[in-house]
C-alpha cells in the first residue's frame, strides 16, 4: 500500500489517510517505501505498545530511513546509553524506576511540585499576548513552544539565555529521527544532535563538580544514584535529561497547539473555556484522542508476530499509528467528530499504554489546562487569523502545527442582537 506522511493529504489533514486504512481491509499494512509495518487498529496498536516481549523499543529512537553515511558517521558518535523511551528490559524497568522517583507524575503531586512554576510562565506569555492586542501572532511560536520549554528549563536547571540552542537541537532531533531531510540536513542536524548530547552531558557534570547537593531535577537524580552505578550511571543520568528535553516539550507544544486550534475553529468554544473552566479536562482529553501530538511511535518485533492475520516477521520496524487507533470506529462512537462531553475519550492511547506508559502526562495536562483556561480569560476575543489553513511538520510521529496565526482580541465578539 501507498502512503507517505511527508507530503500532500497527509500534511493538511492525516486524520484523512487513517480513516481510508481504518476502512480498508485488515488492520496491518507494509508500506514499501519506507520499510514500515502500519499497525492502525486501536486492539492492535495497544497490544504493541503493552506488549514489551514482541515489540521491542530498542530502535524506537533511530531514524526511520537510512541515513547518509556522513551523518552517520556523527551519530555513532553520540554515546548516549538507551533509557526510558530508547530502552527494554531489564534497563527499561531499572531506569523507569528513577524517573517514577524523581519526576512527579501525578495529578496531585505535578501540582505541588510544578503548579507554581507553571502558572508564573503562563502568566508571563499570556502578558506578552495582551500587550499585543489588536495585532497578529502566531501561537506556536509565541505560546504553545515557548510555555513546555520554558516549564521544563526551570526544571531541570537549564539557563534561560540557552533556550534557543535547547530548542534548535530538540527540533532538530525530531526531524532527523522522524523527517525525511536531505543528506547535507542530515549531517548538520547529526551535528546538532551530538551538540545537544555534550551539552547535557556538561550540566550533568556541573552538577556533580558543583559543591554541594542542589535541589534540581538533576540534583535529584544524582542524589537517586547515590554514587552507585547498578542504581544508574552518570552517563545514564545525561541521558535521562537529553530525552526528558524533548520529550518534555515537543509533544506538550502539541498538545496546547492542537486543543488551541480545536477550541478556535469552532466560535462557540473558545468564550465556554471561559465560562466554564471545569470543563477544561474533559476537552484535553478529546484533544488528546482526536489529535494526538505523537500520532505514530515505533517499535521492531523481536519474534515473527501475528496480527489481524497477517504475520509480521521478526526483526521488522513497525509504526504504531496512534492517531488511527484513536479513530477505530471498534471502540469510539462517532471517531471523527470532535466531542469533548463524549465519555469513551479516555480509552484514547496518546500516551501510551503499558509499561512505557508516558512518565509526563500529568505535567501536559497541567501545562495545557492552565494555559488554556488562563488564555481565554485574558483574551476572550482571541480569533483564528482569516484564511488560516491547518498543516504540519512533515514527520511521522510528531504532528505540529507550522504555524497556528491568531488575531488578539481583548473583547470577546458582540453577541448578535435579535429583534424581538
Ligand atoms: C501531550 C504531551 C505528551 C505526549 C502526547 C506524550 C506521549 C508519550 C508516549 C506516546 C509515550 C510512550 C512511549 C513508548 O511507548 O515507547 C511517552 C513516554 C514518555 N514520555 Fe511522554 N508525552 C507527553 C508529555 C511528556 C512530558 C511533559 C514528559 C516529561 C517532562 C514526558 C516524558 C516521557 C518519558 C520519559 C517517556 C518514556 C517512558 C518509558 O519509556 O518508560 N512526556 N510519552
Amino acid at each position: 500500500m501507498r502512503w507517505n506522511p511527508f507530503t500532500g493529504a497527509y500534511l493538511a489533514d492525516p486524520a484523512q489517510v487513517w480513516r481510508g486504512l481504518l476502512d480498508s481491509p485488515g488492520g496491518v499494512h507494509h508500506d514499501e517505501a519506507l520499510g514500515l509495518w502500519l499497525i492502525t487498529r486501536h486492539a492492535d496498536v495497544r497490544r504493541a505498545l503493552g506488549d514489551t516481549e514482541s515489540f521491542r523499543n530498542a530502535l524506537t529512537l533511530a531514524p526511520v530511513y537510512d541515513v547518509c553515511p556522513e551523518a552517520l558517521a556523527v551519530i555513532l558518535q553520540i554515546d548516549a546509553p538507551p533509557t526510558t523511551a530508547a530502552a527494554d528490559p531489564p534497563v527499561h524497568p531499572r531506569t523507569r524506576r528513577a524517573l517514577r522517583a524523581t519526576f512527579a507524575n501525578t495529578a496531585d503531586r505535578v501540582e505541588q511540585r510544578y503548579g507554581a512554576i507553571v502558572r508564573r510562565r503562563v502568566d508571563e506569555l499570556v502578558a506578552r499576548l495582551v500587550a499585543r492586542a489588536g495585532q497578529q501572532v502566531d501561537l506556536v511560536s509565541e505560546f504553545t513552544t515557548e510555555l513546555p520549554l520554558l516549564v521544563l528549563l526551570d526544571l531541570l536547571g537549564v539557563p534561560e539565555r540557552d533556550i534557543a540552542r535547547v530548542r534548535a537541537w530538540a527540533d532538530g532531533q525530531i526531524a532527523l529521527v522522524w523527517g525525511r531531510p536531505e543528506p547535507a540536513e542530515q549531517v548538520r542536524l547529526a551535528q546538532g544532535l551530538l551538540e545537544f548530547w555534550r551539552y547535557c552531558q556538561a550540566l550533568v557534570r556541573d552538577r556533580l563538580d558543583g559543591g554541594g547537593p542542589g535541589d534540581g531535577y538533576v540534583d535529584q537524580l544524582i542524589a537517586y544514584r547515590g554514587g552507585d552505578d547498578e542504581v544508574l550511571t552518570v552517563a545514564e543520568v545525561s541521558s535521562i535529561v537529553f530525552n526528558l528535553l524533548v520529550a518534555g516539550h515537543e509533544t506538550t507544544a502539541g498538545l496546547l497547539a492542537h486543543a488551541l486550534d480545536q477550541a478556535l475553529t469552532d466560535p462557540d468554544r473558545w468564550p465556554a473555556i471561559a465560562a466554564e473552566p471545569h470543563r477544561v479536562p474533559a476537552f484535553l482529553t478529546e484533544t488528546l484522542r482526536f489529535a494526538p501530538a505523537i500520532d505514530g511511535w515505533l517499535r521492531v518485533t523481536s519474534r515473527p508476530v501475528t496480527l489481524d492475520g497477517v504475520t509480521i516477521p521478526a526483526g521488522a520496524r513497525c509504526l504504531l499509528l496512534i492517531g488511527a487507533a484513536n479513530r477505530d470506529p471498534a471502540v469510539f462512537a462517532h471517531p471523527d467528530r470532535f466531542d469533548p462531553q463524549r465519555t469513551d475519550a479516555t480509552d484514547h492511547l496518546s500516551f501510551g499504554h503499558g509499561p512505557h506508559f508516558c512518565i509526563g502526562a500529568a505535567l501536559a495536562r497541567l501545562e495545557a489546562g492552565i494555559a488554556l483556561t488562563r488564555l481565554a480569560a485574558a483574551v476572550p476575543g482571541l480569533r483564528l487569523a482569516p484564511g488560516h489553513r491547518r498543516s504540519y511538520q512533515p514527520n511521522v510521529a510528531f504532528r505540529a502545527h507550522r504555524g497556528l496565526p491568531v488575531v488578539v482580541e481583548a473583547a470577546a465578539p458582540a453577541v448578535q442582537q435579535t429583534a424581538a
